[in-house]
């Protein structure tokens, strides 16, 4: 039987269709992996009998703003990991897991002094954790993957927030299934505020947008395909030729001519982005995965390596209604020379993301400030012991560091709290990964590869180390505990690229 499988769209790059989807044929009728235990996302068939386009097309559809969980007005939250039905594209429903029944996932938003309070239920088949990724928090509230609960059990979340502002995101971290479940929908915003931030007058409310992508595959029943079985590839990374945001499929935005916050989260299994704009040449880095910059970057496209954030200001003040700007990424072949899946857009694709749909002129008042705020610069004298944790791939094809698959019992690293301390990030392969790491946040001393990246400006969490490269960090331990340091290629950390950190 032959299929014409839906995505076969004419609008894409070239490089796209160079992966050739035009026709696919039996053999892609695959049947989910079957997990050892069961799997929290087993796909169920629509019920009735759809007639679903053949094809879609690239921004048409509206890009969905997710709903805020805000602690200004509410004291506490409850989510619930659960298996629901949602509508992705028109005329489907589409199963993935979510925190509140629906896709995206509520962003929460708190103040810098705050107490973040929420009660979360597990309903998936299996034990599962939530991590506040960036978020320096206890041990017990981290979400370390030795903390999963069980199917039916309910953990409480309760602690302060003291870090300063800046985009940051939640999503499940158990141990094996982080990536299947962050792939099945389990991800958010979590938008930390300060009063320094406010004196700077971003822009805001419907100038400022959260902006999660994440690159899928879909069935032509419209339902998520996790790991492809014939493929052994995808265990290096799951690249989809579907590309969301905030779950919407290729998106629109219709905007005003004037300036707009972008906060960017690459929340894809692997693929690393070099995002730009199509017709606009410039736009202004302001700050990166914790918090923002001493002041505004100008700069023509930034990598977006997986877990990353950016936060852009994007000016459409050139543009009259009726312009069209797309935001693409222009491909990154320099993190990988991999091939994965045949059949979809390689690492290194250039892929269009979504669109923005001028519709008004407006006098713009709004002004990018030319400081932002001080970052106190760790200086390497600061340092009383320098680590190197090397990222390998060992016999059996697999992602390690150290040589060692993670042990969740295992403490790889014990650090003095209260100290400073330097890691070396050696990557020994010829792919680019993003290094991560739990309780504590850094920032980059020097890297010895030839690109120079303007995110290594900024408070890091998570930082790309490219192909052969070492890149040296330093960051101050304040928070005790053990926590994880892990690849953040969702594929990779399943399998064993993570390490424990103890801080005491
Ligand atoms: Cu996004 Cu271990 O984290
Ligand atoms: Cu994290
Ligand atoms: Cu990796």
């Amino acid at each position: 039987m032959n299929r014409r499988y839906f995505l076969n769209y004419s609008a894409i790059t070239a490089a796209y269709l160079f992966t050739g989807c035009e026709e696919r044929t039996d053999t892609d009728e695959r049947k989910p992996q079957q997990p050892a235990s069961a799997s929290p996302a087993a796909v169920t068939p629509p019920k009735a009998e759809e007639k679903l386009p053949e094809k879609i097309t690239p921004f048409t559809q509206k890009l969905k703003i997710p709903a805020e969980v805000n602690y200004a007005q509410l004291k506490k939250a409850a989510f619930t990991a659960q298996k629901s039905q949602v509508n992705i594209f028109p005329g489907a429903q589409t199963e993935v897991l979510t925190f509140q029944g629906d896709l995206p996932n509520p962003t929460i938003r708190i103040k810098k002094g705050e107490v973040f309070d929420l009660d979360f239920m597990n309903n998936l088949a299996d034990p599962t954790i939530i991590h506040w990724h960036g978020l320096i928090v206890p041990e017990e509230m981290d979400g370390h993957p030795k903390d999963a609960i069980a199917t039916g059990e309910m953990k409480s979340y309760h602690y302060p927030v003291e870090q300063s502002a800046g985009t940051f995101w939640y999503h499940t971290h158990p141990h094996g299934r982080t990536g299947e479940e962050i792939y099945r929908g389990l991800a958010g915003f979590y938008l930390i505020e300060d009063e320094e931030e406010k004196q700077l007058n971003l822009p805001e409310g419907e100038f400022e947008l959260p902006l999660m992508i994440q690159d899928k595959r879909f069935d032509e029943k419209r339902q998520l395909r996790y790991k492809d079985p014939k493929v052994p590839q995808d265990n290096n990374g799951l690249l989809g030729d579907v590309i969301l945001v905030n779950a919407t499929p290729f998106p629109y935005h219709e905007v005003k001519s004037g300036k707009y916050r972008l906060r960017i989260l690459n929340a894809s299994s692997v693929r690393t982005y070099k995002l730009a704009f199509d017709t606009i040449g410039e736009f202004a880095l302001i700050g990166t995965d914790a918090g923002l910059l001493e002041e505004p970057l100008t700069v023509q496209s930034v990598v977006l390596s997986v877990a990353e954030r950016v936060d852009i200001i994007v000016d459409f003040k050139d543009k009259a209604p009726g312009d069209k700007v797309t935001l693409k990424t222009l491909g990154f072949k320099e993190g990988s020379n991999l091939t994965l899946h045949p059949d979809y857009p390689a690492f290194d694709a250039p892929m269009d993301i979504m669109q923005f749909h001028v519709t008004e002129k407006i006098q713009d008042t709004q002004v990018v400030p030319e400081k932002l705020i001080p970052i106190p610069r760790m200086q390497a004298s600061d340092a009383v012991n320098t680590r190197t944790v090397t990222m390998e791939i060992i016999a059996g094809g697999i992602w390690t560091l150290d040589q060692k698959p993670y042990d969740m019992h295992r403490v790889d690293q014990k650090v003095k709290l209260g100290t400073t301390e330097i890691w070396e990030i050696k990557n020994s392969v010829h792919m680019a990964h993003p290094f991560h790491i739990h309780g504590v946040r850094f920032q980059v001393l020097e890297r010895d590869g030839k690109i120079a990246f303007p995110t290594d400006k900024g408070w890091k969490d998570t930082v790309i180390v490219m192909p052969f490269e070492t890149v040296r960090i330093i960051m101050h331990f304040t928070m005790p505990g053990l926590f994880v340091y892990h690849c953040h290629i969702l594929e990779h950390e399943d399998q064993a690229m993570m390490a424990n950190l103890l801080v005491e």
